[in-house]
């Protein structure tokens, strides 16, 4: 059977490290796999008012996040947190109550910044929230990744030096998804 997943990347940038690493771990996927990213810089700001009528983007975005089967989540870390914009997209696609899109989708979290602890704090974070929306979020391998050097190949590929632990993290995060798919 094939995989549809949605891609959630939590920034807006234009150069984003986090695109780009979203756009070369795919290519690590077994081809079963395929990933869509969702778009979530032109969603209104969450207001609860608006429940009873959500803005086309909001309903675009329960659409696309009901069709999956897994969830792939790759963030930047803001202020020790993760960025607003994917907190907005969190808590729309959560909502009405009892109309969660995000439950039962198995998840995979990741994360690079320009610091050392390549946005540790901020997938701690998605975490916790994660576990409130009832997704279940594979815990191992960990990756948190510092832009570097060398990271992409030209081509915009994951390059040598960290190829085999990302690959590893897909072939993980594809037997997780795989797991929670009945
Ligand atoms: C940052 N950055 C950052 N980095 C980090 O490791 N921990 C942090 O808490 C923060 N905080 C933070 C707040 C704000 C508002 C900005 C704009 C940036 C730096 C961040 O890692 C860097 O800008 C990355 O390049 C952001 O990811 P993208 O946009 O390249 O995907």
């Amino acid at each position: 059977r094939q995989y549809q997943i949605a891609v959630i990347v939590g920034s807006l940038r234009r150069d984003s490290f986090n695109r780009k690493l979203a756009d070369a771990i795919v290519k690590l996927a077994p081809p079963e796999f395929s990933f869509k990213q969702l778009s979530v810089g032109h969603l209104p700001l969450y207001n609860q008012d608006d429940d009873g009528s959500p803005s086309d983007s909001v309903k675009r975005l329960k659409a696309e996040i009901t069709v999956s089967q897994g969830l792939l989540f790759v963030t930047p870390e803001y202020n020790r947190s993760i960025p607003g914009v994917l907190k907005n997209a969190l808590d729309h696609a959560s909502r009405p109550y009892g109309q969660n899109a995000w439950a039962g989708k198995p998840a995979g979290v990741l994360g690079i910044s320009i610091g050392v602890i390549g946005t540790a704090m901020a997938q701690q974070h998605l975490r916790n929230i994660l576990a409130y929306l009832d997704v279940p979020t594979l815990g191992q391998p960990e990756a948190f990744i510092q832009a570097k050097e060398g990271l992409f190949d030209e081509a915009g590929n994951i390059g040598s030096d960290s190829k085999e632990f990302l690959q590893n993290w897909m072939n993980q995060y594809a037997a997780w998804v795989k797991k929670h798919v009945v």
